[in-house]
Parts: C-alpha cells; sequence; structure tokens
C-alpha cells in the first residue's frame, strides 16, 4: 500500500527540506517538488495536502516564482508559509505590500478564537518571522485568524476551500507551537493518518526489494558511513547471501575503524562481505603528492579503480546497490542548472558513480533514496545497527588523507591514528560527545621543539578541532573546557609517540573551514 502523500512544493525558501521533515517527524509522508511542477503532474500524484514554502523573492517581482489560479480549483488543502502565505494572497486577487516594518526573528503573534490550525495553542504565542512583504489585503472569502504588533495579518484562512496560510514559519523550532499548528493542518485539515512509519517502511521496502531481485545477485560498495551500512542491513534482511558488500580500506581511515566495520557486517549480518586491504596502494599513489585537491583526486579515482577490480573478480552480474538518500537527489526550487555552484550541484558530483563500460549490471537499487538522514538513523537503529555506527559523526571520503597536510606516509597515517583515538576517547569520557556535531585531530606536518626527560626532542605537532554547527555551512569551534584540553594535550604527547606539542582550532566558520585541507 502506497503511503498517503503531502507535498512540499517549493519556492525557493531556505528551509524546504526542513519542512518536509517536520511533516515526516508528524508521521505524513513527504515529497519536496518544484513550484513549476505541471498542476496535472500534481493531481497525478494525488496528495493529501500541499504546503508551499518561503522563498527570498517578491510576488510583483515578474522573475518570481509564481503558481497558477487553476491551482486552487485543484480542491487540495494548502497551507502557504511565508513568501507561500503572499502567493496565495496575491494569486486569489489579494494585495501584498512592503512592510513599514521588517519583522526578523521571533515575534510574538496572537490568534482569534475558531481557527483549526491554532486549536489548543495560547492565544498569544512566539513564532520566527522573516518578512519584509506582508499581505495588507485577504482575497474574498479570506479572514484574518492571527496578527502581531507589526504585522495586521500574521495568519490567515478560507476553511470552505480549505485553504490555510501563516506568515511565520511554523517549522522552524523558535516557533513555540509551530509543530502543533502543522499538525493540525495534516491531521485536521487534510485528514492524514500518520501512515509513515519505520517499521512498515523496513517491512515494505524488504518485500520490494525481493520481488525486484529476484533470484538475482546484489552489489554494494560498502564504505562504513552511516547510508551505505543502512542500505547494506536493509539488503541483507530482504536477500540475505545473494548481497555482496564490498569494503575498500584505503588505509586512511580512524584507528580500528575498517576491523569495527567487518566485524560488524560479518557478525550481525547475513551477507557476502568482502575486504579490500589497500593501504599499500593507496599510500603509493599518493607518493610525493601534497595539493589537497590532488590528493583528493587520488583517493576518489584509485578508491573506484579498486572497488571494480574487485567487482569483476566477483564475476557480477545483478544489481547495483547505492546508498543515496533523498537530499543527495531533491532538485531545488531555485533552480539546479550546472555551473550555478549550488550544494546541490556539489552533492550532485559526492554521489555520481560512473560505471566502467565493461560491467554490466541489470539495473541499480537505492533503498534508502525516498529518506532523509535522520529517517536513515532510525531504519539503522531497527535494523540493530550498533550505535556508534549509526550515529557516527561525519568523516570525508578521503579520510585521513586530508587531515594529514601535506604529503601521506604510513608513519604519519599511525600517529594521526593514535593522536585522534586519544582525542576521541577523552571526548566521550567527558560527555562532551552528544553537544559536539564533528571532533577529530589533524596532523599539520610541523616539528616543533620540546623537552623530554633530559633531552630536547624535535617532533609532530597535532591540531585539534571540535566544531558545533546545525548545518556545516557555517560553524563555531566548540568551547570545550580547560580540565578536558589539558587531559588531551597529557596524553597526547605522553601516550602518542612523536608527538611533543598540542594546539586547539579556534577558528570558526568562515572564515576557516572544517577540515585543514
Ligand atoms: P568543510 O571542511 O568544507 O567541511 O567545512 C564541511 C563538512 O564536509 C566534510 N568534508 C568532506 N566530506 N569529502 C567528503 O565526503 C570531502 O572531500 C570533504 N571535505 C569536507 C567535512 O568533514 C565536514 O563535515
Amino acid at each position: 500500500m502506497a503511503n498517503q502523500l503531502c507535498i512540499v512544493l517549493d519556492f525557493g525558501g531556505q528551509y524546504n527540506q526542513l519542512i518536509a521533515r517536520r511533516v515526516r517527524e508528524c508521521g505524513v509522508y513527504c515529497e519536496i517538488r518544484r513550484y513549476d511542477t505541471p498542476l496535472d503532474e500534481i493531481k497525478a500524484l494525488n496528495p493529501a495536502g500541499i504546503i508551499f514554502t518561503g522563498g527570498p523573492n517578491s510576488v510583483y517581482d515578474e522573475t518570481s516564482p509564481h503558481i497558477a489560479k487553476e491551482y486552487f480549483d485543484l480542491g487540495i488543502p494548502t497551507l502557504g508559509i511565508c513568501y507561500g502565505c503572499q502567493l496565495m494572497a496575491y494569486t486569489l486577487g489579494g494585495t501584498v505590500e512592503s512592510c513599514t516594518k521588517s519583522e526578523y526573528g521571533k515575534i510574538d503573534v496572537t490568534h482569534g478564537e475558531g481557527s483549526l490550525l491554532f486549536a489548543g495553542v495560547p492565544d498569544t504565542s512566539t513564532v520566527w518571522m522573516s518578512h519584509t512583504d506582508f499581505v495588507s489585503r485577504l482575497p474574498e472569502g479570506f479572514t484574518v485568524t492571527a496578527h502581531s504588533a507589526d504585522c495586521p495579518c500574521a495568519a490567515f484562512e478560507c476553511p470552505e476551500r480549505k485553504l490555510y496560510a501563516v506568515q511565520f514559519h511554523p517549522e522552524v523550532t523558535h516557533s513555540q507551537y509551530g509543530r502543533e499548528i502543522l499538525h493540525h493542518f495534516l491531521y485536521v485539515v487534510c485528514g492524514f493518518t500518520g501512515d509513515w512509519v519505520m517499521s512498515d517502511f523496513i517491512d515494505n521496502t524488504v518485500q520490494k526489494l525481493r520481488e525486484q531481485i529476484g533470484d538475482k545477485q546484489v552489489i554494494l560498495g560498502l564504505s562504513g558511513g552511516v547510508d551505505s551500512s543502512v542500505a547494506a542491513a536493509l539488503l541483507s534482511k530482504a536477500v540475505g547471501r545473494q548481497l555482496t558488500c564490498v569494503f575498500v580500506d584505503q588505509g586512511l581511515m580512524r584507528k580500528d575503524e575498517g576491523d569495527f566495520v567487518e566485524q560488524t557486517f560479518t557478525k550481525l549480518f547475513d551477507m557476502n562481505f568482502v575486504r579490500v586491504n589497500a593501504q599499500e596502494h593507496f599510500l603509493e599513489k599518493l607518493r610525493g603528492v601534497s595539493d589537497p585537491e590532488e590528493k583528493r583526486r587520488i583517493i576518489g579515482t584509485e578508491f573506484y579503480k579498486v572497488f571494480w577490480d574487485k567487482v569483476r573478480e566477483t564475476g557480477a552480474d545483478g544489481f547495483f546497490a547505492q546508498g543515496t538518500i533523498y537530499p543527495d537527489r531533491i532538485e531545488s526550487g531555485k533552480g539546479n542548472q550546472a555551473g550555478q555552484g549550488s550544494t546541490a550541484v556539489i552533492k550532485t558530483h559526492h554521489n555520481m558513480v560512473e560505471k566502467p563500460a565493461d560491467i554490466r549490471f541489470a539495473g541499480t537499487i537505492e533503498p534508502l533514496a525516498d529518506l532523509f538522514k535522520d529517517e536513515v538513523r532510525r531504519v539503522g537503529e531497527k535494523l540493530g545497527i550498533p550505535h556508534e555506527l549509526v550515529w557516527r559523526q561525519p568523516f570525508p571520503g578521503p579520510g585521513l588523507g586530508v587531515r594529514i597536510i601535506g604529503e601521506i606516509t604510513a608513519e604519519k597515517v599511525k600517529i594521526l591514528q593514535e593522536a585522534d583515538a586519544v582525542f576521541r576517547d577523552e571526548i566521550r569520557k567527558s560527555g562532551l560527545e552528544s553537544e559536539l556535531k564533528q571532533f577529530f585531530a589533524v596532523l599539520p606536518d610541523v616539528h616543533t621543539v620540546g623537552v623530554m626527560g633530559d633531552h630536547r626532542t624535535y617532533d609532530h605537532l597535532i591540531a585539534i578541532r571540535a566544531v558545533t554547527t546545525d548545518d556545516f555551512m557555517t560553524a563555531d569551534w566548540a568551547r570545550i573546557p580547560y580540565d578536558v584540553l589539558a587531559r588531551v594535550s597529557n596524553r597526547l604527547c605522553n601516550e602518542v609517540e612523536h608527538v611533543n606539542r598540542v594546539v586547539y582550532d579556534i577558528t570558526s566558520k568562515p572564515p576557516g573551514t572544517v577540515e585543514w585541507e
């Protein structure tokens, strides 16, 4: 049975994915579509509700994304948010004007009696606003349901036509009752039943995978990251030993990580697990190379060479599986043309796996293609993948290769692995792990003078990096307590051979990046 569908119609707002995630958190399956999706296509998808996102434009600008008036004849319950709210009013004959005073940030709004959206919400509550235009005159048949000190029309509706609009952002956690407002729209206005449940997703997907795969084989490139691991576990549940996971260990993972991945998948899951230990090969290719982009290119290229060679050896002729997830393939309402330098374009490159011409597959399988990262993690937990793998912090594809500045050697990899393990151990012990989004050690390849007992030393400097962030586009350095830093420093100099000095990176992003290379 297909899930009931909510569509988030994307008008280029920065919170489009957040809205979709919030809808899914309410137990409703949701997909993001571009604002210019043809009405026929929308109708054919048969959504039980649609949410218009915000966007940076002004409805009066001709180049702004618009919607055909006929959309509102489809009879689909609709919630307009921010720009989406103004667009609803404008398209149906209302007036939108520039605010005399823009509202940005936390604002108090007051609502009257009787709106389904605000049922159970206190008369006055805090919401998140971000707008310079406002609806000054409503279309016929609509009534105002909420206002703020500077915005006379913070929410309006026409319940007979199931059209609702809010100038604020209910999807943002700063909106105190945002979740309730979305919930009311989905359940009371649209009549969703809440059929998006992760355990159902697993059962349905396993069944679909079995039907699709039949008695064929499946090959999956396992990186040890969250997405490919959860895809592997799901496929293992569906087809067991018809699945072969090829794990290329380039020797640039964190300490003992390769063994952990191997143990997890050979002990806990039924599959053929093939590990390729290729550190020597990678170090050989990287010898004498110090340019970061060149290192990235070599590691990426060699990774696939080694992977495809192994796939050839296994005599693959079935399906090729990948851990692609939903954000990897969402097309933004802002457009997604090559050369725009948008994140969407960058991501496409990350996930594009070119298959060599001589290897033929029956097709590609992407079992997680409809899931957001938090949903992937929930599926992973339900499938019994260990916590430390499911909640693994982001780790760059080129691994420690971009955390060793300059040329990479086996000795430097060993020093960095040991140092990184000590730092992570102290963070775990200090209880800071859940607050930090990413924390790791870097080997800047700088030697400094030190003293050990009566001896002068000339050894490696280790830098430690820990950041807090919501989205990795910006990040702040973490205020780790001095006593934790002191313990880390002591242990690094005492326990890790060839380390005699430790520095803590206090650069935020921007101007720094999270990684050093
Ligand atoms: P930066 O350094 O750009 O990092 O601030 C932002 C996030 O991206 C990760 N990162 C990478 N991930 N391949 C990856 O798969 C890469 O080449 C790469 N470079 C950075 C970084 O760890 C952080 O989470």
